[in-house]
Formats: structure tokens, sequence, C-alpha cells
């Protein structure tokens, strides 16, 4: 990436060789804020949704905070300051869902996806905006409609966009500190109906944030039934409603849920203490696909693998969730999944497991299991 504040080699979390690590947003607002001439040295630069960390990178002799609820983004951001020889002594970070306390002299967003994340963050950056704190957003064009512009309006204040440049906007909301009213979006919510009614929450930017997925459904479905003490891992959880599932219906199960949001994560730890209150334990992790959990550590790993990674289709995520499943498997152990037809998982199992059976379909997905054998 070359931009005003140097050359950066910048790569994606995980490897993806065709895609590139940045975008013609990340390069409009790096050239913008070196136009302005509003970074001091000691300025606070408070980086939100920071892709694969090309601003942290570019910026990393300010004083730098990046959230990102992506633990996947925050691998890359390290990788690419040791890539390019940065010392990240002046950067801080996020280790849970929170966002930082302190107000910041500038903001960078990048917009996200889901509006009512975007929405939820406005709401909290609001609070973190001091009368000079100046806020930037930048946006790949196609991801920024009118709705994303009246919530800068009604939340922030006057909002100003610029012409499209390389297919990408900056998004310039100077604050009005008469807007004063107002809170974020709450969480989503619906039930799974199972032995009773399970009310599932989850947080803007989740997953089927609003009802059960179709394909979480035929999960669940096909889930094992049973009185056995198993270790179940709800791996890519989201919302948790797959392993509360399984651990309704496995009254004896030992309960984990991993995935690479730290939003999820939290979600799936509110709605299992919901479900089934503090006397049953379960544990839970931010993690990318198992790589923290140990060899041979679980007897049942259920997933509904993700073919989205921030904007770009592939399943290079799949295939890891899959090949780590292999290894926490125990031996005799299995691994059930649910995923469109058109991906062809069933071939991807068989190649890593030598099998792979499939315990039901519809015209659009299928449900596969495949079982660790010596
Ligand atoms: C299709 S959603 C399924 C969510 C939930 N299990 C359900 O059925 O509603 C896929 C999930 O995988 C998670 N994910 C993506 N990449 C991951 C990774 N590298 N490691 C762990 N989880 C990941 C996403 O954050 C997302 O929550």
């Amino acid at each position: 990436m070359s931009v005003p504040q140097g050359e950066f080699e910048l790569m994606r979390c995980p490897p993806a060789p065709s895609l590139q690590a940045w975008d013609a947003a990340d390069e409009m607002l790096l050239r913008h804020l070196d136009e302005i001439c509003i970074l001091r040295r000691d300025s606070r630069v408070l980086i939100v949704n920071d892709g694969f960390g090309a601003l942290a990178v570019a910026l990393a002799d300010h004083r730098v905070y990046a959230w990102n609820d992506s633990l996947l983004a925050q691998h890359a951001r390290a990788l690419n300051l040791r890539a390019n020889g940065i010392e990240d002594t002046g950067l801080e970070y996020n280790r849970d869902a929170a966002f930082p306390a302190a107000p910041a002299d500038v903001i960078l967003l990048k917009i996200p996806k889901s509006l009512a994340l975007l929405e939820q963050q406005l709401y909290a950056l609001r609070e973190r905006m001091l009368p000079d704190t100046r806020l930037l957003a930048a946006g790949m064009a196609r991801h920024i409609h009118r709705s994303t512009l009246d919530l800068f309006e009604q939340i922030i204040g006057p909002t100003l966009t610029t012409r499209a440049v390389r297919k990408a906007r900056l998004v310039l909301p100077e604050r009005d500190f008469s807007l004063t009213q107002g809170q974020g979006p709450g969480p989503g919510s619906y039930t799974l109906v199972l032995d009773r009614d399970y009310r599932i929450r989850s947080h803007a930017g989740l997953f089927s944030r609003d009802r059960l997925d179709r394909g979480s459904r035929m999960l669940i479905e096909h889930l094992p039934t049973g009185d056995a003490p198993l270790r179940i891992v709800d791996l890519g959880c989201g919302s948790g409603v797959v392993g509360i599932a399984a651990a309704a219906l496995n009254p004896r199960a030992q309960l984990l849920f991993s995935d690479e949001s730290y939003l999820a994560v939290d979600c799936a730890r509110i709605n299992f203490e919901d479900a089934f209150g503090r006397a049953r334990q379960a544990r839970f992790t931010v993690d990318d696909c198992l790589r923290e959990e140990a060899d041979a550590s679980a007897d049942l790993v259920l997933v509904n693998p993700p073919f989205h990674q921030q904007h770009s289709v592939g399943d290079a995520v799949a295939w890891e969730m899959f090949r780590q499943s292999r290894r926490v498997l125990e031996t005799g152990g299995g691994l059930v999944i649910v995923g469109n037809r058109h991906l062809a998982y069933h071939a991807k199992l068989k190649k890593l497991f030598g099998n792979a059976e499939v315990l039901g379909s519809d015209s659009k997905f299928v449900v596969l299991r495949a079982s660790k054998t010596l």
C-alpha cells in the first residue's frame, strides 16, 4: 500500500494471496488525513474496524487504540506491523468486546457491513468525542447508502460525503452537541423451541440476529441426544444457538463455545447463562478455529461455517475449521456440519477424515457427519 505515510507490505489473515489486505477506502482515509494535517505526534487516534491493520500500520507512530471485533483482524495487524519492521509499543487494542473508555482526538471508522453495528458504534463513539475530536469514516461506495448517512446525521450531526474515488467514499460528520438523545439498537432476539423455549439474543453485527438461520436449524435437527458426558464444541458459535441446543439435548455434556468474534463469544455466554443459569458451567473462548485447544480434547464438534470474511467470499476458514476439528477430536469422535450444497463440503470432509455421511438435506443445505478414525 503506497500512501503519504509510507509504503507498506500488507497481508491478510488467513493468507489469501489473490486478495488485497487493504482497500481504496483505507488509502483515501490516509490521504485525506495527510492533507488536512490534524495529526500531531501525541494525538490519540482511535481506529475502529480496521480490516487487516492497514490504518494502524500506517499510523503506528501515533498513540493508537485499535478496536476490532475480530481476532483474525488483530492477528493480521500484528503480522503486518512485524512485516514492516514497526514496533507496536504505542499501540493498544481490545481484549474483549468493550470499547475503550477514554476520549480520542481523531477517530477513524471503517464503515461496517451491518447497519445495526454501525448504529451501535456511532452511539459509543459519540460519547468519546470532545469538542475538538474529528471523526472521519470511510467505506466502499457500494456499502454506503442513504440509510448509512442518515445514521451519521441522526447520531453525530451534519454529514458531508466526498465523491467516490476508485469506488471509495469518505463520510465526514461534524459533532452536533445538541444531539444527546437515543441509544444503540438493543439486541435482536428469537426463540429456540426444544424441550422448552430458549430466548436467543444477539448483538448487532452477529450472524442471523433476529431469526434462527435455516442452516443452523437443520444442524440442530440432526444433533445427537443422550445422557453421555460428551465434550461438545460449538465452533464459530455466533450467538451460541447450536451449542445451547446441544446442551439442552445432552444434559450431562460439557460445552465449549468458540468464535473469533469478541461480540459473539460475549453473546453466547449471556445466552447460555440465561438458558441454564450459573449452575451449569461451560467454557467460552475467542480463538481462531480452535488453535488454542489441545489435541484429542473433544468428542463432538458442531459447525455452521462462515463463507464470508469481511466482504469477500471464500472457503479458507471452513477448511481450517475442519482441519482443526479433526485435530481436537478424540478417535471415534465426530464433526457435524451444515453447509450450502454448492460448497461441496462433502468432498473436503472425505479428503480430511476419509469418510462423510449425509445426515440430512433439503434443496439448499446439507448436514454431514465425519468421524475421526485411527
Ligand atoms: C455462519 S456463522 C454461524 C453462527 C452460529 N453457529 C449459528 O449457527 O447461528 C459462522 C461463525 O463463524 C465465526 N468465525 C469466522 N471465522 C472464524 C474463525 N477463524 N475462527 C472461529 N470462528 C470464526 C463467525 O464469527 C460466525 O459467528
